[in-house]
Order: C-alpha cells, then sequence, then structure tokens
C-alpha cells in the first residue's frame, strides 16, 4: 500500500516538476533529512496513510473515543499529520499548539496515553513498517508524553 502511495506521489511531483521548474526547486530546498525517521518510513504519503488508519482504531475505541466528540475530525487528522511529519523530523515545522497546551483541559491519564500510543503502533505495523522502525517512533511518541498527561515539570526545567 506504502508502495503503492509513494508511486502516485512521486509521479504527480515529477509531473508538476516538468510543468513547473520553480516549484521544483522549491522542492528540493524543503527535501527531509535522508536519514530522518520521516524519510526512512516513507515521507508524508506513509505518515498520512498511518494517520488515517490510526483515526479509525481511535473512534472504534471506547476507552478513548468520547473525548474527540465535539472535535471537527478533519482538522484534528490534519494536525495529527502535520505533528507527527514534523516530529519525526520531516521538512514542515509544526506551528500548531504545544503538546501540554493542546491536552490540558482533557484530563488524561496513562491509559488514554497507552491506549492511543497502541493504535499507532497497530497502525504502523499493519502497514508493514519495520519493526526497529516501529520502535525508533514510538520513542519519539513516548517523549511527548509527560507533555499530554500534563506532568509537572521537574524541577530546573524550563
Ligand atoms: C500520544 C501522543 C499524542 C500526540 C503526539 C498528540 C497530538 C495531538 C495534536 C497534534 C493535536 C492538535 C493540537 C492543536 O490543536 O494544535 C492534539 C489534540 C488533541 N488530542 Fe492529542 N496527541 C497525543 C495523545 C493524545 C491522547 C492520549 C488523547 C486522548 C485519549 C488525545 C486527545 C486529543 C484531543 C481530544 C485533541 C483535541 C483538543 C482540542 O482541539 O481541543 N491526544 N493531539
Amino acid at each position: 500500500m506504502f508502495k503503492t502511495i509513494l508511486a502516485v506521489t512521486l509521479l504527480t511531483a515529477s509531473f508538476a516538476a516538468l510543468l513547473n521548474p520553480l516549484a521544483a526547486s522549491a522542492e528540493e530546498v524543503k527535501k527531509a533529512d535522508p536519514e530522518s525517521i520521516f524519510a526512512r518510513v516513507g515521507g508524508q504519503a506513509a505518515i498520512d496513510a498511518t494517520v488515517d488508519l490510526f483515526y479509525t482504531k481511535v473512534l472504534a475505541d471506547d476507552r478513548v473515543n468520547y473525548l474527540f466528540e465535539d472535535i471537527n475530525m478533519n482538522a484534528q487528522i490534519r494536525k495529527q499529520k502535520e505533528f507527527i511529519g514534523a516530529a519525526l523530523g520531516g521538512p514542515v515545522a509544526w506551528e500548531g499548539r504545544d503538546m501540554r497546551r493542546a491536552h490540558r483541559d482533557l484530563d488524561l491519564t496513562e491509559e488514554h496515553f497507552g491506549a492511543i500510543a497502541g493504535h499507532l503502533a497497530a497502525s504502523l505495523k499493519e502497514l508493514k513498517v519495520d519493526d526497529k522502525l516501529i520502535g525508533e517512533i514510538m520513542a519519539v511518541v513516548a517523549s511527548t508524553k509527560d507533555d499530554v498527561l500534563n506532568k509537572p515539570k521537574a524541577a530546573g526545567a524550563e
């Protein structure tokens, strides 16, 4: 599935480059570091497919879906794709709310976090991302936990 998405994206990008050489050079400047998790997982197309699958799982899970009842899911899905792209080393910076602020009023617990992280790992697995890379991605996700759960910051941390 990734390969098809990637092929379509690459084809579209090459046609766009043929039609518009300026767009092509701008694209060049914004290329992701080939060593980044972002590049190794298959770029934004792979992340988009993962996040789409992830939210079908989240919305089917009664442990967490009630939290999204009043949320505009199209916007949420778009933001999550942007956030994860940036967090994995993609070329576009995250300009939305920081994780502490975004989750501050939700009263989230370790169980909520575990459910969400589990759906993300399961989505990556289902899309055939290799286990080592899934481990690297889940370490980045885990690094957001204290902020998402609004845990008090350690003394001395800004
Ligand atoms: C696992 C790490 C997580 C990441 C990386 C993450 C990422 C994000 C992002 C990027 C946003 C949008 C922020 C914005 O509006 O600018 C967001 C909002 C939200 N997240 Fe998370 N999230 C995580 C965990 C969770 C968990 C555990 C829950 C609940 C089970 C949750 C529920 C929500 C909800 C309900 C919103 C919408 C808040 C609003 O618009 O008022 N998130 N999250």
